[in-house]
């Protein structure tokens, strides 16, 4: 409807479409219209009064197409929609797409996300949660808005932390053939890693220990690399049973130990265009046209850095998926890191180097034992691992259930379900850069800005269809049958979502369709409340619109990355 003000806007000629489009708001009082177009920036324009103006214009498009009729007031050119053929519009456009509704045509074009990537060697923390969660939502939006989508994770799999791996198992003399390689757990490298710890605060020649295993893996040392490989499965085994868990998938698991190979040619370029140079023992890219510190690229020892490895990474990406845009979610304290690689990156004259981008975020804050916000641990529950927290959640979670729907089949499930929707909606309903404050009851309740409240109104429109024993799709609607305020306000509601997401996608923000779902559930508790369904005279067309309604809410819970369960 934007778009049909902003085109009669054009044939007035007093502003261009895209000045009408920014201009054109929703006035706060519904008795005031639909869409209102302020003639306030015209004044000097045509030496009018907007007030005259906005009559002017009211008097001479008393009715445009699609729209009940057009009035003046104050200056502002007020648009009331005929709401029989809006709601027409709306719901037989929903019918025909389904879960697609309000997705964007194919644009060909490739953005390439690179999410997750946690350091692997130990298990995931909780904080790994919001890269994985945000990156996963994002690439579901980029999808909807007709990107073709490169999920990407750069595993943390090549480091120092391997050789502290390497040298605790083997100080520890543990056995080294394949099948119990093989059968290596993270927990057991967890324990390592913890030993490593502490032993090496009585025993600091250990680091140099770790820092000479770990040149001696890179240098390719045929049993070290077993070793590593053994280190590498047992995390990635569990790593990916978690991402199961949380709906989470990748195209590729393209880590830091895979860019091995592609380094010395980054290495000789960088060579070659003059620009590595040797400073305190270690070749660096200089960078202080930009203000920057030097980006580190060789340790003496010849080892390489995460910088490297980042930039060979880049550019095979360019190469392998040529890409529009790249994407990295990676918390705010990398920020630098990210401004030196793609400054590099336009030093060797990769100019696709702006279509590169870090997409930052803050923190996971818990309460400590003052009742103050801090980073940290968990408490209430006292865990730090993701699967701590996402079993805890489960089962405060099927607590409930046992309590009221016992009776309820696979339960486990739908609790695992709830439980884990509730984390990553906690994460996502706020802008990405806020730290996320962490409370187990605010985030696992059914009432207030949560997850379980928005998974329970999808719920509730599938009972609804399920009860009515009828085919949504074989529905006959009429749109005279939904104008009343509850069912009017809902189809408004729902024929947001492609703007909601093109903003969402636009600001890389996934909290628009967090909040957008909130008003959704909101405004489809508030029919549901007030609109008998099954048994009234409106039945089909109500029913219709539960069925519209419950489409939108799916789709939307699938692209912030929650399972929108039909029964809880
Ligand atoms: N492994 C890194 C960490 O845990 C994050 C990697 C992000 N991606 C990248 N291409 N640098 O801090």
């Amino acid at each position: 409807m934007k778009e049909k003000i902003a085109s009669l806007a054009e044939q007035t000629t007093h502003w261009t479409a895209e000045e009408a489009l920014a201009l054109i708001s929703v006035p706060p009082d519904t008795s005031c219209g639909d869409w209102s177009l302020p003639c306030f920036t015209l004044a000097k324009k045509l030496r009018k009064a907007p007030k005259a103006i906005a009559e002017e214009l009211a008097a001479k498009f008393p009715a445009p197409e699609g729209f009940a009729k057009t009035e003046a007031l104050n200056g502002y050119w007020n648009f009331y929609i005929d709401k029989a053929s809006f709601v027409k519009n709306i719901l037989s456009d929903i019918k025909e797409k389904g879960l697609e509704f309000g997705f964007a045509k194919q644009k060909n074009k490739t953005v390439a996300i690179d999410y997750s990537s946690p350091n692997i060697g130990k298990e995931l923390a909780f904080h790994h949660l919001r890269s994985t969660m945000l990156g996963n939502s994002l690439a579901r939006i980029f999808k909807a808005s007709g990107y073709k989508v490169e999920r990407i994770n750069h595993l943390g799999d090549w480091g120092t932390q391997f050789g502290k791996l390497i040298v605790m198992y083997l100080r520890e003399n543990l056995p080294t053939d394949e099948q119990t390689l093989s059968g290596l757990t993270v927990k057991e490298l967890n324990k390592l890693y913890a030993q490593f710890s502490k032993v090496s605060k009585d025993e600091p020649e250990l680091e140099d220990k770790a820092r000479e295993a770990f040149a001696k893996l890179e240098k390719g040392d045929e049993f070290y690399r077993k070793l590593w490989t053994a280190f590498r499965e047992a995390t990635l085994k569990e790593l990916k049973r978690i991402y199961k868990i949380m709906g989470v998938d990748f195209d590729h698991y393209t880590g830091e130990s895979f860019f091995e190979t592609h380094i010395p040619s980054v290495v000789k370029e960088l060579q070659a265009k003059g620009l590595l140079v040797n400073s305190q023992e270690r070749d660096v890219v200089l960078l202080d046209e930009l203000s920057l510190p030097p980006c580190l690229i060789r340790k003496s020892d010849g080892s390489t850095l995460y910088a490297t490895r980042d930039l060979a990474a880049a550019i095979y990406r360019k190469k392998e998926f040529n890409f529009d845009k790249c994407l990295y979610i990676v918390d705010n304290g990398q920020a630098l890191h990210f401004r030196q690689v793609f400054a590099v990156l336009g030093k060797i004259g990769c100019e696709w180097n702006n279509d590169c981008e870090h997409i930052p975020f803050g923190l996971i804050l818990h309460k400590n034992e003052e009742g103050k916000w801090e980073k940290g641990k968990t408490r209430a529950g006292t865990a730090s691992l993701l699967r701590d927290v996402i079993e805890a959640a489960s089962e405060k979670i099927l607590a409930v259930i046992n309590e009221k729907n016992p009776a309820l089949e696979n339960k486990e499930d739908i609790a695992t379900k709830i439980g884990v929707g509730a984390i990553v909606f906690n994460d996502l309903k706020n802008r990405r850069l806020m730290d996320v404050k962490f409370d187990w009851d605010a985030a696992l309740s059914f009432d207030g800005a949560t997850g379980p409240y928005v998974q329970n109104a999808h719920v509730r429109l599938c009972s609804i269809l399920r009860k009515s024993n009828k085919n949504a799709l074989e529905l006959e609607f009429k749109s005279e049958e939904l104008l009343d305020q509850n069912s009017y306000d809902l189809i408004k509601a729902l024929s947001c979502k492609e703007e909601k997401i093109n903003i969402a996608c636009e600001s890389r923000e996934p909290c628009t369709l967090a909040q957008y779902s909130l008003e959704l559930a909101e405004a489809a508790h508030r029919f549901i409340h007030n609109n008998r369904v099954i048994g009234s005279s409106e039945e089909n067309s109500r029913l219709f619109l539960v069925y519209c309604t419950q489409q939108v809410l799916e789709s939307l819970l699938e692209l912030l990355g929650i399972a929108p369960i039909k029964e809880m």
